[in-house]
């Protein structure tokens, strides 16, 4: 069936200006936009009132399949990521087993296969095992369809095991998204080290457990002269090392999550292991630094980090519960509520959700073009909604965000010839 979307707001990202538009899909294929006729047989969308941007793209989402089908499945994620306006996301390795040979990539590929609505591009793990020693055959698995690579989770605390990695990565284009986080400084500690670790009498991870490693990771960038990507950045010093790193040209992209921007460490004192994340969340300065660095360039990319776990598991105390906020459907309601409130369009928003996500990962920009498959999503700017358990399809219900009112709601999702989410 065709597609006719009807008088939205399409958001022109050459000129940088709002028009209404319509927009033809026919055999998934966008053929038309402009101010254009329905046709008889084409189902009708209308598209009053919500702005059209392109598929959203999560650079960084746990969907746990396989292993931990308990925790979340690809086709849960895929629905979820729907519903949270993404139409392509990159999903991390740390399944079970891991995903660092050909042979488990080739399974995963067939579950996706089988079971997505969105479009999944797998990264495998640089080290077998994620163990940070042997090396896994990255030729092989480029060749066998994997994105990019990343131990994630774990860091590579050797160095010499990552700077061969990056050697090696670097012949072959293939990306490096870097977990920074030096085991060292972590201290067995579950929350940022700091006032409220202090007022809970919890071990603390202190910040520097994050930038000391992304200050040697951008070392190795520019002696090997190759480009790396630095997960989930949360402290301020880390936004500064990538931010000095930008000037010299040393070729560091980076991302942060919603939950960092949005939240900061107090919200442990209420919401206990729901909000235990890692990296964790940190103090007010952070937040306002990671801010910056979206609205300055430093960081390129918005991506979640979507850690789906169980109840049971998120029921435990702070020591015992694992690492993870689940992310993908209310990222972009976080991001409209917090950042347009702090000078940040919604064209740097497509640019921190869409294009540079994809353009790291060495895809196309990702827009909506005339000869292109249609990848759309049609929000509500100016809605707010109520968060609630029962509005999400994760798996996963670890979101400290329940109960928060927030801007911006997600009406359709398009990709191809589908309608993958309608509210
Ligand atoms: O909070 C996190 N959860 N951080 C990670 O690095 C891993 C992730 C997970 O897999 O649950
Ligand atoms: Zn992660």
């Amino acid at each position: 069936m065709n597609t006719f979307i009807k008088d939205g707001i399409f958001v022109n990202m050459e000129e940088k200006i709002f028009e209404r538009k319509d927009i033809r899909i026919e055999n998934g294929i966008v053929t038309e936009i402009g101010n254009i006729e329905k046709r008889d047989n084409e189902q009708l969308i209308d598209a009053k009132g919500l702005h059209i941007l392109p598929g959203l793209f999560d650079m960084h989402v746990h969907f746990r399949e396989p292993g931990y089908e308990y925790k979340e499945t690809i086709k849960t994620g895929s629905l979820a990521a729907a519903k949270g306006g993404f139409t392509g996301v990159l999903t991390m390795p740390n399944t079970k087993p891991v995903i660092d040979n050909v042979e488990i990539l080739q399974k995963l590929n067939d579950i996706i296969t089988k079971d997505s609505i969105v479009d999944i591009f797998p990264a495998v793990a640089v080290t077998i095992d994620q163990k940070g020693e042997c090396l896994s055959k990255f030729e092989s698995l480029k060749k066998a369809g994997a994105y990019a690579l990343s131990d994630d989770g774990q860091p590579v605390m050797d160095e010499k095991v990552m700077e061969k990695s990056l050697a090696l990565s670097k012949q072959i284009n293939f990306p490096v998204l870097i977990h920074s986080e030096d085991k060292r400084f972590v201290n067995n500690g579950c929350i940022n080290e700091g006032i409220v670790s202090k007022k809970l009498d919890v071990r603390g991870i202190s910040p520097k457990a994050e930038y000391e490693m992304i200050n040697r990771d951008v070392m190795l960038a520019e002696k090997l002269n190759t480009p790396i990507h630095m997960c989930h950045v949360s402290t301020k010093e880390s936004v500064q090392i990538i931010r000095d790193a930008k000037k010299k040209g040393i070729k560091v992209t980076c991302e942060a999550a919603p939950h960092h921007f949005y939240a900061d460490e107090s919200m442990v004192l209420e919401k206990k292991s729901i909000a235990k994340v890692n990296p964790p969340l940190r103090t007010i300065e952070d937040v306002q630094e990671i801010i910056k660095g979206l609205q300055d360039g430093t960081i390129d990319a918005i991506a979640t980090d979507h850690a789906p776990h169980s109840k049971e598991e998120k029921a435990k105390n702070l020591y015992d519960a694992p690492f993870g906020i689940s992310g993908i459907e209310l990222a972009l309601p976080l991001t409209i509520t917090k950042l347009m409130n702090n000078k940040i369009d919604i064209y740097q928003i497509i640019e921190l959700m869409c294009i540079n996500p994809r353009k790291i990962l060495g895809l196309d920009d990702g827009l909506i073009k005339i000869g292109r498959e249609a990848s759309i999503t049609l929000v509500d700017m100016e809605k707010t909604q109520l968060i609630t358990e029962e509005s999400l399809v994760s798996k996963g219900k670890n979101t400290p965000f329940i109960g928060e009112t927030l801007q911006g709601i997600v009406e359709y999702t398009i990709l191809r010839e589908k309608v993958i989410y309608r509210r």
